[in-house]
């Protein structure tokens, strides 16, 4: 599987932006394939996420947080040298973010979108799809928007109108681990019970849950794989 290093090592990039950065997850992932850098911000419109990405980075003073909409960045045009979205694209309006994230990305520098996909994937990352289905289902009665993840052409359609040059197109998956190991189970077991609370009312969805939990113990899990789109504005 290539490397954060693989990815990123032979990119110069000063100024960084991750957009709808969660707790920064993949600000590691920038950590790990940048030579250098001046500054990353992580911005998120959700104000807890704050917390645990200033906790995780507390002892990087380069490495900042905004809370912010990522369909209405309040950055300058022409502003970072790589602008990145994570796993995000299907919590949001997918069209205005990539055109934000356009804008705010300085001609010359790099624009990457990397976001697991649903087709062509092993059972094992079936039950992975089939979650985040389940998950983005739940959100959207809470009145969440959380839509279902995209096929892997449908991400290369969203990432096409911008006209980036120089495409890098790479699919990360790991199946090396254990599919059964119950270690999995156990890490997902809170987050089950949560959404199968946050379903009450709809019982056709706490079934769903269920189901899944059940599925995860005899089919596994594996992370589905993501694609990573790089180019140059
Ligand atoms: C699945 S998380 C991904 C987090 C991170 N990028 C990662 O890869 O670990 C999706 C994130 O999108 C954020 N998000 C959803 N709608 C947003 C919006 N309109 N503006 C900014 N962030 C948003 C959520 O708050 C959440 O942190």
């Amino acid at each position: 599987m290539p490397t954060p290093k693989d990815i990123l090592g032979h990119i110069s990039a000063s100024r960084v932006l991750d957009v709808a950065t969660g707790g920064g997850g993949f600000v590691h992932f920038l950590l790990e394939g940048l030579q250098d850098y001046a500054e990353i911000i992580g911005v998120d419109n959700n104000d807890r996420a704050a917390a645990g990405f200033t906790e995780a980075f507390r002892e990087n003073p380069k490495i900042h947080f905004q809370q912010m909409d990522a369909h209405q960045l309040d950055f300058d045009d022409s502003s970072f040298d790589l602008v990145c979205i994570s796993n995000s694209l299907h919590h949001l309006d997918p069209v205005p973010v990539l055109r934000e994230m356009k804008r705010v990305l300085r001609p010359g520098g790099h624009l990457l979108v990397s976001e697991m996909y649903r087709d062509n994937q092993a059972e094992t990352q079936m039950t992975h799809v089939l979650l985040h289905h389940w998950w983005a289902a739940v959100d959207t009665v809470n009145g969440i928007l959380h839509n279902e993840t995209c096929t892997r052409q449908q991400l290369l359609d969203l990432v096409s109108p911008l006209g980036l040059t120089e495409l890098s197109i790479y699919d990360l998956s790991d199946l090396t681990e254990n599919p059964r190991d119950p270690a999995i189970l156990e890490e997902l077991t809170p987050i089950f019970e949560r959404y199968i609370q946050r379903a009450e009312g709809h019982p056709d969805l706490q079934t769903r849950g269920a189901e899944l939990r059940q599925r995860v113990e005899e089919v596994g899990f594996h992370s589905a794989t993501a694609l990573v789109v790089m180019g140059k504005k």
